[in-house]
């Protein structure tokens, strides 16, 4: 689904400073490079983008699908088949990392066998210099290199790069800049993430998105209104507003604006049937957002609240700005307010110095709280962050225990809290055929929970009523009611 096409004037000769209309000025200038290769290759030429990590990178994804469309490229679903290869990384967990360097070996075998491959890395990854430095060093055959406040360069990076034939490096530190208004291509025709802020300032001590991602800026809400409303004219009628801490959007705007203030113009938007947001950090969630989200109409019954420890004395080493306590009884006034609402976590064992004891206090809330779901991760040093010097760090094996203990806890409970809403019929997104059962459509319900039911590929992208008939853990099975 395209976004966003602007007509270029091909008849210029200077190259704008304004963007976006550089960027279009050099997609036009790649899109005549690329027509001179396909006609040396004798065929047309394809693209593979690959995402590792969260739902920004897939959002900054569909950005550059929709640049190397302009440009000329068609997509090839296997990355060792494409001619030109983009990894936008990750670097969360040391993991994340090494799945690229991994993946990137593989990548460069494929390329000694197809002289017009070109390989490009961006994201998150690519902030931190000791990994540039790496890959100059042991990775030649990688032919551009840019960080995460420059992706919107994207275009004049690559012509670049045809134009000069040698590797091509930019990484910028921090940017105060967002440019609007380029080219998207969509995943979904019905649904989409949207941006609504940049970057975060709060510093929790394991994490190395504040040094990657720099500091927090949001977007003007006029951008984000104009943008939802191109969407739904498109036909989308799902959107989820994306933020590393969208409860803290709008304090940095010349004219602040909350994020409450925010989905309730968001809400007027005609078409729009369904809104999602995510990441709200625990700290910033404000009773005017508890009171939004209890009216709407239109917001999901699902709310994302990362606790990542139940410790207080491990929150306040994860700098994290909330007690236990605190927590707890921010979750009874969402359940107060909105009873239906269905929460989900993000949360890290083995932080440096995590004893039993705090352990014992996160498998407590999360006894209290009962999520939907969890996601559970093993602490990770990031080098840079001031975790990274703390002393204490947990044994390996001792880590490796509670994780397994506190994976089976919040899977039993996410297993009961779901088959609670068996019998009840609510409505469900249509979201694809079945992938084992092409008789069966997938819909998502409102509070986040898939359901399988009979129907075919014409029910993609409406929102209809299904009776959900057998829990199965994690998703139901049901009919159209
Ligand atoms: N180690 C483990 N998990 C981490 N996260 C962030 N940094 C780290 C780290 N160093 C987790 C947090 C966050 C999620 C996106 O990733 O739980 O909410
Ligand atoms: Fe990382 Fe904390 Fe910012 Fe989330 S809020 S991105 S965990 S620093």
């Amino acid at each position: 689904m395209k976004e966003n096409r602007i007509e270029t004037d091909q008849t210029l000769s200077e190259i704008p400073s304004a963007e976006p209309e550089r960027q279009y000025y050099f997609i036009e200038k790649a899109r005549k490079h690329l027509e001179e290769m396909k006609k040396e290759a004798a065929r047309p030429l394809t693209f593979c983008v690959t995402t590792f990590g969260c739902q920004m990178n897939a959002r900054d994804s569909e950005k550059l699908t929709g640049i190397l469309e302009e440009i000329g490229y068609m997509e090839e679903p296997e990355e060792e088949k494409a001619d030109f290869v983009i990894y936008n990384t990750c670097t969360v967990r040391e993991n994340a990392n090494l799945r690229v360097y991994g993946r990137l070996g593989q990548l460069g075998r494929a390329k000694k066998k197809n002289p017009h491959m070109m390989i490009a890395l961006c994201g998150c990854m690519m902030q931190e210099p000791q990994v540039v430095e790496k890959l100059k060093k042991s990775y030649h055959f990688v032919d551009l290199i840019f960080g995460t406040h420059n992706i919107y360069k994207f275009a004049e990076l690559l012509y670049t790069r045809m134009e000069s034939g040698r590797m091509v490096i930019d990484i910028w530190k921090d940017t105060d800049k967002i440019v609007e208004d380029l080219p998207v291509e969509r995943k979904y025709p019905f649904k989409s993430g949207v941006n609504i802020m940049f970057g975060c300032n709060n510093f929790c001590s394991y994490c190395i998105v504040p040094y990657v991602r720099g500091r927090e800026r949001s977007r003007d809400p006029k951008a984000i209104i104009r943008e939802i409303e191109r969407l739904t004219a498109d036909g989308v009628v799902e959107v989820m507003l994306l933020g590393q801490n969208v409860n803290s959007y709008g304090k940095t705007l010349d004219n602040p604006m909350s994020f409450a203030e925010l989905l309730r113009e968001v809400e007027k938007i005609d078409g729009l049937e369904r809104i999602r947001f995510m990441t709200s950090h625990p700290k910033d969630l404000s009773d005017e957002l508890i009171q939004v989200m209890a009216e709407s109409k239109k917001i999901c019954r699902h709310l994302h609240l990362p606790v990542q420890s139940g410790s207080t004395r491990i929150l306040q080493k994860m700098n994290r700005r909330y007690t236990k306590e605190q927590y707890l009884e921010l979750v009874r006034k969402i359940r107060e307010a909105v009873p239906d609402i269905s929460l989900t976590t993000d949360i890290i064992v083995g932080f440096p110095g995590e004893t039993e004891e705090d352990f014992q206090d996160t498998l407590d809330v999360v006894r209290k709280v009962r999520y939907d779901s969890a996601f559970t991760f093993i602490y990770s040093r990031r080098t840079g962050t001031p975790a990274a010097v703390m002393g204490d760090q947990v044994d390996p094996a001792v880590v490796k225990d509670r994780f397994d203990r506190l994976l089976k806890e919040v899977q039993d409970i996410a297993a009961q809290t779901c088959a609670v809403h068996q019998g009840t019929i609510q409505t469900a997104l249509v979201e694809s055929v079945n992938e084992h059962d092409s008789s069966l459509v997938t819909g998502r319900l409102s509070n986040n929970l898939l359901v399988h039911f009979p129907g075919d590929a014409s029910l993609i992208g409406s929102l209809v009523p299904v009776s959900l008939k057998e829990c199965r853990g994690f998703y139901y099975l049901g009919e159209r009611a």
